[in-house]
């Protein structure tokens, strides 16, 4: 494992190492105080965020790294400076970069260039780190921690086949849990999975109800086309009562009660976005912790 692009950057046995020191720093956050003492990260984010830019820094305390920040055009990536110079450049100052960003290929780019490890914290295409702590949500949630058990789950993805969508399909190929969409027609995702147009149908015997926003970051011009497209797939009791009685409720989060998702099942007993937000820590620190090589 040299950069995390993509899910499909890690094999089967990376993951589940990924999961297990998560649970670990999750269980005992004293295990990696300091490991990473005296590291330097450089965090470049072109699109907002809360999740990600913050649990990326509050890893990289824990780990007693520095994080070097910038947001939005302050660098000026690929106009000011091309990615391969910047690439080059940052790998003489920092020990990895974290960068979040438009198209995929601008993370390629950067990581082709950069001798340190480049993560990828979220693309138009991609959302890897999201996907890690879904996975460890799960796997809490549904097999008590148990990662083998993880192929006794049914997913059912309702929504966008965005870069969430994406990432969960490459961790589904990986760890074999079961996972079917239900995408309104032309928004499917572009990679090979089960995908449904009927939302009924698709979280019928899940365990795990998952959505995502309707507009992703980037896409606000077409936010009026998609509200109207994407009414079908809003997740409401009615539709949560068509899954397994114990099923739980995920969301990656920002999200939007009245539209993806109803304020009763957010705020409800099958909700567990808060626990997957905060997964979200854990996760990326075991990242930072197997890229640094401190693990
Ligand atoms: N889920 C997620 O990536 O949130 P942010 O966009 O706030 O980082
Ligand atoms: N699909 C969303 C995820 C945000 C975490 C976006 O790209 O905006």
């Amino acid at each position: 494992m040299n950069d995390l692009l993509r899910i499909s950057d890690v094999t089967r046995a990376e993951f589940i190492e990924l999961l297990d020191l998560a649970a670990k720093a999750k269980a005992d956050p004293g295990f990696v105080r300091a490991s990473a003492d005296g590291r330097s990260v450089a965090v470049i984010f072109e699109k907002p965020s809360l999740r990600t830019r913050f649990s990326v820094e509050a890893a990289l305390a824990r780990i007693g790294a520095h994080p070097i920040g910038a947001y939005d055009r302050e660098v000026g990536l690929g106009q000011r400076e091309s990615l391969h110079d910047a690439g080059h450049v940052l790998s003489r100052y920092v020990d990895a970069i974290v960068m979040r960003t438009f198209a995929h290929s601008r993370c390629e780019e950067l990581a082709d260039a950069a001798s340190v490890p480049v993560i990828n914290a979220l693309s138009d295409e991609h959302h890897p780190l999201q996907a890690l702590a879904d996975v460890m949500t799960i796997a809490e949630a549904c097999c008590d921690g148990d990662i083998n058990a993880l192929a006794h789950v049914k997913v059912a993805y309702i929504g966008d086949g965005n870069n969430v969508a994406r990432s969960l399909i490459d961790a589904a190929d990986l760890l074999g849990f079961e996972l079917v969409l239900a995408c309104p027609i032309g928004h499917e995702p572009s990679v090979k999975a089960l995908v449904l147009t009927d939302p009924i149908e698709a979280v019928a015997d899940s365990d795990v109800v998952y959505t995502d926003v309707w507009t992703s970051m980037g896409q606000e011009d077409e936010a009026a086309a998609r509200a109207r497209t994407f009414e079908p797939y809003r997740i409401t009791p009615e539709l949560m009562s068509r899954a397994k009685r114990d099923a739980i409720f995920l969301h990656c989060l920002p999200a939007h009660r009245g539209e993806e998702v109803d304020a009763a099942v957010i705020d409800g007993p099958a909700s567990r976005v808060f626990d997957q937000a905060e997964n979200r820590l854990h996760t990326t620190l075991a990242v930072f912790l197997k890229l640094l090589g401190s693990a």
